[in-house]
């Protein structure tokens, strides 16, 4: 199966790129990826898979059935949108739009979902079960797997797969991740209240400014001193604004950052720990305050049935000094956590670095892929998908 599976990925490559060139130069902002899903309707459409569009506002949905049995449905989740960046790369299927980029490589996403689902519409002998595809609008902001899951993309699936391009490793090797992946990620807004007065008057003020550094640095040193140094936490004020002119005392600031922790009892007790420690301060120095905290979304962890099938998968394609066992989760955000309240699953990294030119982080005006990524990635996850069915061992057969 895995010959027929790369035999079909070699002869489908030219097209792929074609693809993949399409969706870079034709990037659409979350929640506007209109022609993103069209198009990926499209190619869906023309390999006889059922489509269901608008799915979670601009996304999609396609539905395979192969020859098989086996009752059970696996997904693969593919993200569409693309970053309000200026593209600065110089490629010759550089973005189209102004200031619209596809910095975070869910162009390359998007190509390798529809790679597979090329590959698998071709060989009804490798889908012994269901296999159903999710293009996902609007995950750089967090919405998309919501919205996606609200309308019923969960419905029915027994286990999730996905992937993300990851630039620190080589385009033709795969990174594997048992158990956390990313953090969970959440939202911080601080107000600060004090009381304007003259700047050569403080004692009759009670100066908001000063106090908001008061609160940024406890924070910062509390973390050091009261938080478990063995469970990651980062707490990372953004934007800052207060105060009116120089000489006069701010009776305002309004501070908002992102939290990101790995361990379930840290995440659970952020909100307490932060006002105990914005509530202290403030009281310290007669301001009032306010906070509002907003969970994001949770952290991505990787189920190890799944994740052990794709890495016997990406082994067995590209042998096993191209299959790096990563020892470190990022805290980095991803909203495929949303799909694992859902059903188990597991995303893999995928290497697009490039061995002889210069690399450019995710989010980057100048970060691209070596394409040869979008073969490295397409293999592996359909020959997953048929070595999932073969498995008898999972919790869901
Ligand atoms: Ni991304």
């Amino acid at each position: 199966m895995l010959d027929q599976i790369k035999n079909l990925s070699q002869k489908l490559n030219p097209r792929l790129l074609e693809i993949h060139r399409h969706l870079h130069a034709n990037p659409e902002l979350s929640g506007q990826e209109y022609q993103t899903s069209a198009y990926v309707a499209g190619v869906l459409s023309s390999c006889g898979i059922r489509v269901r569009e608008a799915v979670g506002k601009t996304g999609v949905i396609g539905e395979l059935s192969g020859l098989g049995k086996d009752k059970r449905m696996i997904a693969l989740r593919a993200d569409m949108d693309a970053l309000p960046i200026e593209e600065r790369t110089n490629l010759g299927y550089s973005s189209s739009k102004p200031g619209v980029m596809h910095a975070c490589g869910h162009d390359v996403h998007t190509t390798v979902g529809l790679g597979v689902a090329m590959i698998l519409s071709q060989l009804p002998e490798a889908v012994l079960g269901k296999v159903r595809f999710l293009f996902q609008p609007a995950e750089e902001i967090a919405q998309g797997a919501r919205w996606m899951i609200k309308d019923g993309a969960m419905q029915g699936v027994d286990a999730i797969l996905s992937l993300h391009v990851f630039p620190s490793i080589p385009a033709r090797s795969i990174g594997i991740r048992y158990g956390t992946l990313t953090a969970a990620t959440d939202d911080l807004e601080i107000i600060i209240q004090g009381e304007s007065g003259h700047g050569a008057r403080p004692h009759e003020a009670v100066d908001a400014i000063w106090i908001a550094a008061q609160v940024i640095t406890s924070l910062q040193q509390a973390i050091s001193r009261t938080q478990n140094p063995l469970r990651p936490l980062v707490l990372s004020i953004g934007q800052i604004n207060g105060g009116r002119a120089p000489n006069i005392i701010a009776d305002q600031v309004k501070m908002t950052g992102t939290v990101r922790s790995i361990h379930p009892e840290t995440h659970a007790n952020l909100p307490d720990w932060i006002e105990s420690i914005v509530s202290n301060v403030s009281r310290t120095y007669q301001a009032s305050y306010q906070i509002k905290y907003t969970r994001g979304v949770p952290s991505v962890q990787n189920d190890s049935f799944l994740t052990q099938i794709l890495e016997d998968a990406s082994k067995e394609s590209w042998g096993r000094e191209n299959v790096k066992i990563l020892t470190e989760p990022s805290l980095g955000a991803e909203d495929f956590s949303l799909y694992l309240e859902h059903a188990p699953g597991s995303m893999l990294r995928l290497g697009v670095g490039s061995e002889n030119k210069q690399n450019y982080p995710l989010h980057h005006p100048q970060f691209h892929v070596d394409e040869h990524c979008i073969m490295t990635g397409v293999v592996p996850i359909a020959y997953a998908i048929y070595k999932y069915f073969l498995n008898s061992s999972s919790p869901n057969n």
